[in-house]
């Protein structure tokens, strides 16, 4: 069922109840405090009679019974000599039930039955009973005629409180029913209202198909709930639309990173192939062919482990790692290609610190930052790789450090070393076999362990790459 008919019909269910409720709460209210006025009468009415009875001697003889003919000529009174209302009626009874005095339209039986008889004389009896087809309400009280116990029975017409019980009824139940469709058309209509910029934007969303990423949700004029949801749904299609695009940049780049050295290579492959080459001509294109596949492979295992890091943690390995072990592995596979352009590593490294990694992914980001420090580097220089934890507070952090001594990242290009494809200076990199994607691994990587990277030119000359990686929780030192 739709959400609008549920509701109006939840609403109007509600109303039902509501005016059930209130309705038959006031009816008994109404009851109770019409009843409590006629008992309050009846009581007082019933005292007059036991004093006039205490004071009385005996009785006179009953009346004749009255004619009993329509009750609208008044009352005919007793011998009592009272004047109550036409409604009224008094009777005297002795405990046998004997009728000693009565007013005229009580007639001659006993008002009050055996049981009330019996009740009266320990405590005043309140009932209802019916005289003449008119509802009396009734109360017995005991008194004294002479030495003799009687018991006082008074009553009054109810038809009043019937009347008015009925009256009321009749007004709830013309009243109720149009108000509980009322109340389910005001639902209908008022979610009708409040859901109609929803649809409009289910009708939108429906829209914007795959290649329509710039339209977004009309924001509704209101200030509630929907203008909100539709506010988060278009930052949710903005960040869709930007991943999407660096999708599609990437793929781009991709392609364009691959073609290169395929067309080389299909170059290379061509000459070879033309009749009458000499051997060492040979030789030398399927060198130059092994280089350019090698340089794929290296561009194909980068892609897949960006692609892969976009994943998260997920896509590591992790063991608890001593990462000065690593570092020193890294440096040592290092050193041999940078010793016969002279240049030194100098390894500074806490051999204490633990942290929570892949082995192999920190191997590849910290190769990465070698590679790029040993390209820069001027002959003879020297580059420095530390590990170390940082005192002081929020310091639970392994602080890896590459810093070399050649010409340090033009600044402008600071702020985009780290992503894809991007190198400062193009042309040149690429003869160093570099697409730009070493530092983006090494971001990939560090944000896959909960750490970060940061680079700068330091005091000194030279760039220094930053890597922070959370440390194992470990016993308190
Ligand atoms: N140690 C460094 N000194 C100066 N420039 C650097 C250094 N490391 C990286 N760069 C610059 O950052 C760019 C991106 O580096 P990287 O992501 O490793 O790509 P690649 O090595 O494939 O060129 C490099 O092309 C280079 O211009
Ligand atoms: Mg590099």
């Amino acid at each position: 069922m739709p959400l609008r008919w549920r509701l109006a019909l939840l609403f109007a269910l509600g109303t039902a109840f509501v005016i059930a409720t209130a309705g038959l709460l006031f009816l008994q209210q109404l009851t109770a405090g019409l009843n409590n006025s006629l008992d309050s009468t009846l009581r007082m009415r019933a005292d007059a009679e036991v004093a006039r009875l205490a004071s009385a001697r005996p009785l006179p003889p009953l009346p004749p019974p009255p004619p009993s003919e329509s009750r609208d000529r008044g009352q005919q009174e007793g011998q009592h000599g009272q004047s109550p209302g036409s409604d009224d009626i008094t009777q005297v009874l002795a405990r046998d039930g004997t009728v000693l005095a009565t007013t005229d339209p009580a007639g001659r039986q006993p008002l009050a039955d055996t049981t009330q008889r019996w009740a009266a004389p320990h405590a005043p009896v309140r009932f209802t009973t019916t005289v003449e087809g008119e509802k009396y309400r009734m109360l017995a009280v005991p008194a004294r005629l002479g030495a003799q116990p009687v018991l006082v029975v008074v009553g009054t017409g109810s038809h009043l409180v019937e009347e008015a019980t009925a009256r009321t009824s009749t007004a709830l139940w013309i009243a109720g029913p149009p108000a509980v469709v009322l109340a389910g058309l005001g639902a209908y209509a008022l979610t009708g209202s409040a859901l109609r910029p929803v649809e409009r934007m289910r009708r939108r969303l429906a829209d914007i198909s795959e290649h329509d990423t710039t339209a977004r949700l009309p924001l509704p004029s209101t200030r509630d709930e929907i203008a909100t949801l539709a506010i988060t749904m278009n930052a949710v299609l903005d960040r869709l639309a930007q991943a999407l695009a660096r999708e599609r940049s990437f793929i781009a780049d991709a392609g364009h990173e691959l073609r290169t050295p395929l067309t080389t290579l299909k170059a290379e492959l061509e000459l070879a192939r033309r009749p009458g080459r000499p051997h060492h001509a040979l030789v030398d294109a399927i060198t130059a062919a092994a280089d350019d596949t090698d340089r794929l492979i290296r561009l194909a295992e980068d892609l897949l482990v960006l692609a892969r890091a976009d994943e998260g943690h997920a896509f590591l390995r992790t063991a608890p790692t001593a990462p000065a072990d690593i570092l020193t592995r890294a440096v040592h596979a290092a050193s041999a290609r940078a010793h016969p352009r002279g240049v030194r590593l100098n390894l500074h490294a806490d051999a204490q610190v633990r942290i929570v990694a892949d082995p192999d992914r920190l191997r590849q980001a910290v190769d990465n930052l070698l590679d790029n420090a040993l390209r820069h580097s001027p002959d003879g220089a020297v580059i420095d790789v530390t590990l170390s934890t940082p005192h002081g507070p929020g310091a639970d952090v392994a602080v890896i450090e590459v810093r070399d001594h050649g010409p340090g990242f033009p600044p402008a290009f600071l702020p985009l070393a780290f992503e894809r494809f991007r190198r400062a200076d193009a042309a040149r990199a690429r003869a160093g076999g570099g697409a730009g994607l070493g530092l983006a691994i090494v971001r990939s990587i560090a944000e896959a362990h909960g750490g970060s990277v940061v680079a700068d030119n330091p005091e000194g000359g030279g760039a220094r790459v930053r890597l922070e990686l959370p440390l194992a929780p470990g016993p308190p030192a």
